[in-house]
């Protein structure tokens, strides 16, 4: 469920029409539902009732600092992967305890970053790291938590380009060399060892790798008490999958989800984390965009977006559907028109849908890419010099702009010519 729904033939987000943002703001833009983010955000903290638990929201799926101080009024904590990620939770009003640090890359400067400002647990993913990390907070005289993640060799059933969980993955630490790792870790200085890690992928729409990997962590939490750990925290990392083809079947929903961890990790004791990232920002973000010209070709017609690959690139990276509808409702019983629909970018990855059957468009018409709220912005690049694409958040019947678009001077003024050119 969320919050773009037609009122009287206008594409809405909550009590505000989508034309409207399109209008003051101009094309393209990507728009966020406050209130789709936090009912999406309460499903899972719902879905864990009854277990100690934080929902860490992976902000990988969209950034935005507006958006991140929403979800941590609310209560969510924060996954992050960089030091640039902590800084912006940080400046979203995040407290320090509310933040996990995940990615198999995390320079001495960014644990340095995080111990200094405050940290829940660094989600350790390999033994230098483990090494590094022991000598910068033993350096600083303070303790690292740390839960290590492990690899299960699930296989997540995703595209290949998200799957995290198999053996030949770059993520986390085979889970059959665990115990070795742990007590490597245990005679550390300067590191706690308090839990363990897992995510096995990303837009996932079965449970079944999900209970399967959890069993496996299930397992190794006894294993490592037997040995003496303990573990007390388990982060069950993101991935569960949203309908991003409204037509066909969906993926399970959170309470499914919430089931499976408390029939596989409930009884362990253990306070919970998960991190999802699609599932709270997907579908609480539309992209709007503005058709520039309908094209005929020799064998189709074209409808070229004033959107590109720059601004929404899961398309031409993952082959990624997503649904695109007319802003303005068309009339009811008129006859589809068939497009590819692309951008302006010169080349031909720069495609969104091929052989799309839409309501008839013509120039200056505005549509929306639904499902874009995960991993569309934060996505996006310059590519072609075209502006970073804005950010609007709606609340009711109020909007902000929350990212500005740059002008062209700010965009070529952050080059510099040396002074011997
Ligand atoms: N935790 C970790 C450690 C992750 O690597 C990820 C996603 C998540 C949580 C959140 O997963 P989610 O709940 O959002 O599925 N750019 C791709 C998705 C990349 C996902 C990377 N990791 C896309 O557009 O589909």
């Amino acid at each position: 469920m969320d919050h773009f729904l037609y009122r009287d033939g206008q594409l809405m987000a909550e009590d505000v029409p989508l034309a409207e943002i399109a209008a003051s703001v101009g094309t393209p833009v990507y728009v966020y539902s406050a209130a789709t983010l936090l009912r999406h955000y309460r499903l899972f903290d719902e879905a864990l009732q009854g277990m100690p638990h934080l929902v860490c929201f992976a902000m990988k799926s969209l950034s935005n600092i507006a958006v991140l101080k929403l979800l941590g009024d609310a209560g969510a904590g924060m996954d992050v992967v960089s030091g640039g990620e902590y800084l912006r939770a940080k400046a979203a009003g995040v407290p320090g305890d509310r933040i996990v640090f995940s990615g198999v890359g995390k320079t001495r400067e960014e644990m340095r970053l995080a111990l200094e400002g405050g940290i829940r647990q660094f989600n350790v993913e390999s033994e230098p790291e483990m090494r590094a990390l022991s000598e910068v907070a033993s350096g600083l005289g303070v303790e690292a938590p740390i839960t290590v993640r492990v690899n299960p060799d699930v296989d997540a059933k995703t595209h290949a380009k998200i799957a995290t969980g198999k053996k030949e993955n770059k993520f986390g630490i085979p889970i059959s060399r665990a115990r070795e790792v742990y007590a490597m870790a245990a005679g550390l200085p300067g590191l706690k060892v308090i839990g363990i890690d897992v995510h096995i992928g990303s837009q996932l729409t079965e449970l079944a790798p999900f209970e399967a990997a959890y069993l496996k962590v299930a397992e190794l939490t006894r294993a490592l008490r037997a040995d003496g750990h303990e573990i007390t925290r388990l982060d069950l990392g993101g991935g569960l999958g949203i309908p991003y083809d409204r037509g066909n079947n969906a993926p399970p929903l959170p309470v499914e989800y919430g089931e499976v961890i408390r029939r596989t990790v409930g009884d362990l004791g253990c306070e919970i984390e998960i991190e999802p990232g699609r599932l709270i920002s997907g579908n609480s973000g539309v992209l709007v965009s503005q058709v520039i010209y309908v094209k005929s070709g020799e064998d189709r017609e074209f409808l070229i977006l004033d959107a590109a690959m720059n601004d929404l690139i899961r398309p031409a990276m993952y082959e990624a559907h997503h649904d695109i509808v007319p802003v303005v409702e068309a009339e009811p019983g008129l006859e589809q028109a068939v497009y590819d629909i692309v951008g302006p970018i010169c080349e031909s990855g720069d495609t969104f849908a091929k052989a799309r059957s839409m309501a008839p468009l013509a120039s200056g018409d505005l549509v929306a890419f639904r499902s874009a709220g995960a991993y569309g912005a934060v996505m996006s690049s310059e590519y072609n010099s075209r502006l970073m694409v804005p950010e609007v958040l709606v609340s009711g019947d109020q909007f902000a702009v929350i990212r500005s678009r740059p002008t062209y001077e700010e965009m070529i003024s952050r080059d510099s010519i040396p002074s011997w050119l």
